[in-house]
């Protein structure tokens, strides 16, 4: 059996213990391992295609990224090509895909990513490639597994970033404004805002109201509590309003969202006269050392796929569903996206102590 690996989509803390754990799982059933960079590339002749052997694997745990590479902008089905006039067309590479892992012998793939890459992985399946999913965001928001490795990392780093804002804002008798990461869901603010006690939270599932993000400031500074700590998502959006873009990207990438913090850091000093600054977080939560918790489930999850190969579950991917690692079909956990149910305990709880969503 030859099996191979890759790792697509923005990275997560995890992914080198999902690799590692892949590995050593498959080169103690006798089983070869290649690693293929950079996403796909390395199967369009675009980057290599590696053996991975318990050497590649050692001491890896621990670090952040991937040794593999990855990006998001390697959709072998949509794959920008460059045109004479400059221009980038969308072509369908995936019939090379197919025919490079054929020709290198590779029985299977273990493809790790989040939405996009779970979605080109049910592809390839359907047109007969042996795809086993695993399940990366630090967004979470992938259905179908009760969480995925790099949340709670990202989590824990979000609210340091909150614990250090809080001491200088009561200092200062300041708002702060910190952006966190999330799309379309808004789980990492939800979670860091709630641990690290925000006043205010924003998410892209509850669209907000300026006035009641004001109203809960003016509140506090009436209370006597003259510093607030807003915590965004840079998917939320007002209510009736547009989700903010940042610069242009890449071709064959998704538009880049955010810059909500420093809009409604404005907002909020205008309109409270209180001193407000912003910050953005951004790739800081994608990186660094994983958390032991997600460490633990990126070894699972590396194992259970490897089992799952074993099983020839093809167009199927690992998930939680505590207490046990499950194999579920990619296209049901395509099915919806997964966001933040504004009716959940969480949200519940985060009201019922006076943190405002702005709603
Ligand atoms: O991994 C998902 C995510 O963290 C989003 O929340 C964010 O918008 C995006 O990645 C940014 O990715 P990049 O800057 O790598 O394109």
């Amino acid at each position: 059996m030859r099996i191979a690996l890759s790792t697509g989509g923005g990275d997560a803390p995890g992914l080198n213990a999902v690799i590692r754990a892949a590995v050593l799982t498959a080169l103690g059933r006798g089983w070869e391992v290649l690693g293929v960079k950079r996403g796909f590339a390395g199967l369009l002749g675009e980057d290599d295609v590696v053996a991975l052997t318990s050497d590649s694997v050692r001491g890896i745990a621990h670090q952040g990224g991937t040794i593999l590479g990855t990006t998001n902008r390697g959709n072998p089905c949509k794959w920008p090509k460059r045109q004479p006039d400059g221009s980038y067309r969308d072509v369908d590479r995936s019939g090379e895909v197919i025919a490079n892992a054929r020709q290198m012998g590779i029985d299977a793939m273990i493809v790790i990513g989040g939405d996009g890459t779970l979605g080109i992985c049910r592809e390839l399946c359907d047109k007969g490639m042996h795809i086993v999913g695993v399940p990366k965001t630090i967004d979470n928001d992938v259905a179908g597994t009760v969480t995925t490795f790099g949340f709670d990392t990202a989590v824990n780093t979000a609210l340091e970033a909150i614990d250090r804002l809080h001491t200088t804002a009561e200092s200062h008798d300041r708002v702060m404004v910190i952006e966190v990461m999330g799309r379309h869901a808004g789980f990492i603010a939800l979670h860091a805002g709630l641990a690290g006690t925000a006043d205010v939270i924003l998410v892209p599932e509850i669209p907000f109201e300026m006035g009641k993000v004001c109203e809960k400031i003016n509140a506090r500074a009436k209370a006597g509590r003259h510093f607030s700590i807003v915590v965004v998502a840079e998917g939320a959006a007002s209510r009736g309003g547009e989700v903010g873009t940042m610069g242009p990207s890449m071709p064959g990438q998704e538009r880049r969202v955010g810059g909500i913090a420093s809009r409604i850091a404005h907002l909020i000093q205008e309109s409270t006269g209180k001193e407000t600054r912003s910050l953005v977080l951004g790739h800081i939560q994608r990186g660094g050392t994983p958390t032991g918790y997600d460490r633990l489930l990126a070894t699972r999850f590396g194992g259970a796929a490897v089992r799952a190969v074993e099983q020839r579950k093809w167009g199927h991917m690992v998930a939680l569903q505590s207490p046990h690692i499950v194999t579920i079909p990619i296209a049901e956990a395509l099915r919806e996206a997964k966001q933040v149910d504004p009716s959940h305990d969480v949200v519940q709880t985060a009201r019922q102590i006076g943190i405002s969503f702005g709603d």
